[in-house]
């Protein structure tokens, strides 16, 4: 090829000064850049037909009556309390009323607390309403269980057992007085356990118990009481036929930042503790596994003091991470990690850091679960803008696939209650996979064409499948 020099003198091919100014260049650009979008668009498409194929019609989705019902937009109106007259005394200890709907929604005093954290009459489940043939998820309300008991499984995740074709519901057991070890570390609740619940139908739960059970004595042990036991996930493997559970294990004052594992031979446990670690070396906090349709599993983690997730695939036993890791989400500080699947792409969302209190939801995407992930923006649909930039009040834990609904998903989050953490809630709402992105793409030549992540809110919704059709199950 021909070399011309440029104004710096520095030599570069002809070609490049052609494509500056001929008009010939900007035909051959605008082929170029057409052919690639061609090729793009084509790709694009192969994709989602051959993935068409697998799944029965993915038309299915976008024509069900009850999806397009989940879909439906619903608004809030929550306003405002009037200023409340405080005391000189009370005025002295916080000389601040709150001002703000997130200030409101921090304080254990407020008026409107009744709209965060309705009370026990407003309660659901098996026992309160036998009569819910059509099990209506009432988000935010109190969730009991088959005795009558608040679902106690937070920061939780789901299992389906192909096994014993049930779902188990396995979250942090925190049923127990909430403090604070000194004046400025976080609201805490001694380690109880993990607990267990199982059910046919996603509405209906039993509690299977505790299945793997703080240390009460042993003041050394990474389980014992004063530390911390989150995020806990459980996932199969069919090899060694072992339930395979990953958490967040921590001291009082979150410095140990690891993850432990624990196996059973059965779902509902005991489990037992095997040991934490650093994975890959590094300090881990919030986490969440996640098993691909090829058996293997990931584990995700906040690391480096929270500011990048690290991704890396678990050892063939599950037991471990493989020393293969790659930094994601690099300084942009997410935390709260729930990884899905849809059509051969994957999806998560992760929540910002704000201890406690909600912040605003983030939905990415990728092509490899190793990266490069994208993100797509904030899911979250309908409420308000305060709903919409507070995740409804809540932060993710888990993201489970509804079968038989392709692209359609149950969003769990949860509302925490750091006045009292074992009244904190369970936000479960229809997450749909569909419609375009949002957002300009960042990628701008690999540039996939990723669909929207929304995440509905509702006050009152039901599984397309519920209904007395059929069972999920
Ligand atoms: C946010 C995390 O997501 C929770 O699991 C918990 O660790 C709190 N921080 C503690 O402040």
């Amino acid at each position: 090829m021909r070399m011309v020099k440029n104004k710096h003198n520095k030599k570069q091919p002809a070609t490049s000064s052609l494509l500056r100014c001929s008009p010939v260049s900007l035909v051959l650009l605008s082929t170029v850049v057409g052919c690639v979008f061609m090729i793009h668009l084509t790709m694009s498409y192969t994709r989602n037909s051959s993935v068409d194929l697998e799944v029965s019609s993915p038309r299915l989705l976008t024509h069900h009556p009850i999806v397009h019902e989940l879909e439906r937009v619903e608004e809030e109106n929550i306003h405002m309390p009037p200023p409340r007259k405080r005391s000189q005394r009370a005025i002295k200890r916080k000389p601040k009323t709150p001002t703000t709907l997130i200030e409101e929604f921090l304080d254990e005093n407020s008026q409107i607390r009744h709209l965060f954290f309705p009370d026990t009459k407003t309660a659901f489940g098996p026992t309160k309403n036998p009569n819910d043939t059509l099990h209506n998820f009432l988000p935010g309300k109190i969730w009991l269980d088959t005795e009558g008991n608040p679902i106690q499984a937070h920061g939780g995740g789901i299992l389906f057992d192909e096994r014993s074709k049930l779902y188990y519901w396995y979250g942090e057991y925190k049923d127990g007085p909430t403090y604070q070890t000194h004046k400025k570390g976080p609201a805490r609740v001694d380690i109880i356990g993990v607990g267990c619940y199982s059910s046919n139908d996603l509405w209906t739960w039993k509690n299977e118990g505790v299945v793997l059970a703080a240390e009460e004595t042993d003041e050394t042990h990474d389980l014992h009481k004063s530390n911390v036991l989150e995020r806990p996930k459980v996932i199969y493997n069919s090899q060694t036929k072992k339930y395979v559970m990953w958490m967040h294990v921590d001291d009082a004052n979150y410095t140990k930042a690891s993850v432990g594992v624990a196996t059973s031979d059965e779902p509902t446990g005991p489990f037992e503790y095997l040991y934490s670690k650093s994975p890959h070396g590094f300090d881990s906090r919030d986490m969440t596994v996640f098993k691909d349709d090829d058996d293997t599993a990931y584990l995700v983690y906040s690391s480096e003091d929270n500011s990048v997730l690290h991704i890396g695939p678990l050892t063939g036993d599950y037991l471990d991470v493989k020393p293969v890791m790659k930094r994601i989400m690099v300084g942009q500080h997410r935390e709260a990690p729930a990884i899905f699947k849809h059509q051969k792409t994957y999806y998560m969302i992760t929540s910002g850091c704000t201890g406690w209190a909600p912040n605003e939801a983030l939905a990415h995407a990728a092509e490899s679960v190793m990266g490069p992930w994208e993100t797509l923006g904030n899911p979250c649909v309908g409420g308000n803008k305060v709903f919409r930039s507070t995740t409804f009040f809540a932060q993710s834990t888990f993201v489970l696939p509804l079968p038989g609904v392709p692209g359609a998903f149950v969003f769990m989050a949860d509302r925490w209650n750091p006045a009292e953490l074992r009244d904190s809630r369970y936000l479960w709402l229809p997450l749909i996979v569909g419609g375009p992105a949002d957002r300009p793409l960042e990628f701008s030549f690999g540039f996939p064409m990723w669909s929207r992540v929304s995440v509905y809110w509702h006050r009152q919704w039901r599984l397309p499948s519920a209904g007395g059709e059929k069972k999920i199950a």
